[in-house]
């Protein structure tokens, strides 16, 4: 039987990749964050100068990935994720990055026994066959909050306001497109994190993750 894969989807700043982070720690599993891989072929679009690339442009981009860029600190612009939300929307860009996602399911580096991987399509088109997927998601206002904290102290730290009406508008680009757009995948275990706590998230999602090992075993 193949290894234990952890699929966690949902909206901006619902507190996925913390709890992906803390699962895949505490289960001894890999860890993807999915979003750095379209975050990284918008930040090499940028630094080429490409603010509005054509598909075939970015697609291009996406083939030729460099992976030095994932541990970038301009990866977490405003602007490269405004970026990665454009070219995410894009077919080509999605089939280029497919096959490295699946990859690292289904062969989880340094040995490990399986792997957590967080995004926008895992449950439904990169591991459709996941162990376990969970949908988190949290209110718009408690996402905006939670964004605006992490943000605080950077210079020229955007307002509230700015930063909802952001995460608000990348919402509707990730939902509204054709190709993968962000919806649960029908057997998706909704955890809904606007009034819990990161340890209660945590516990909720372990005992789904335990409760699905058991079955398997
Ligand atoms: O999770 P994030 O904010 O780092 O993701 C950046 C963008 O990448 C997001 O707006 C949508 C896109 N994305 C996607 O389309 N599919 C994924 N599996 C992960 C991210």
């Amino acid at each position: 039987m193949s290894g234990l894969v952890v699929a966690i989807d949902g909206p901006a700043a619902a507190g996925k990749g913390t709890l992906a982070r803390r699962l895949a720690a505490a289960l001894d599993l890999a860890y993807l964050d999915t979003g750095s891989l379209y975050r990284a072929v918008a930040l090499a679009l940028l630094r080429a100068g490409s603010g509005r690339p054509d598909e075939a442009t970015a697609t291009a981009a996406a083939r030729r990935l460099d992976r030095r860029l994932l541990g970038d600190p301009a990866l977490r612009d405003e602007a490269t994720g405004r970026l990665a939300s454009m070219v995410a929307a894009m077919p080509g860009v999605r089939a280029a990055l497919l096959d490295l996602q699946r990859d690292f399911a289904a062969h989880p580096p340094d040995g490990k026994a399986g792997a957590v991987l967080d995004g926008r399509d895992v449950g439904t088109v990169v591991c459709p066959d996941a162990t376990v997927k969970l949908f988190v998601t949290a209110s718009a206002e408690t996402r905006a909050l939670r964004r605006h904290g992490e943000l605080a102290g950077a210079d020229a730290a955007p307002s509230l306001a700015r930063v909802r009406a952001e995460l608000v508008s990348r919402d509707a680009r990730d939902s509204a497109r054709a190709t993968a757009p962000l919806v649960p995948a029908a057997d998706a275990h909704l955890l809904d994190t606007s009034d819990l706590s990161i340890e209660e998230v945590f516990a909720r999602a372990k005992a789904i993750i335990e409760t699905a090992r058991t079955r398997r075993s």
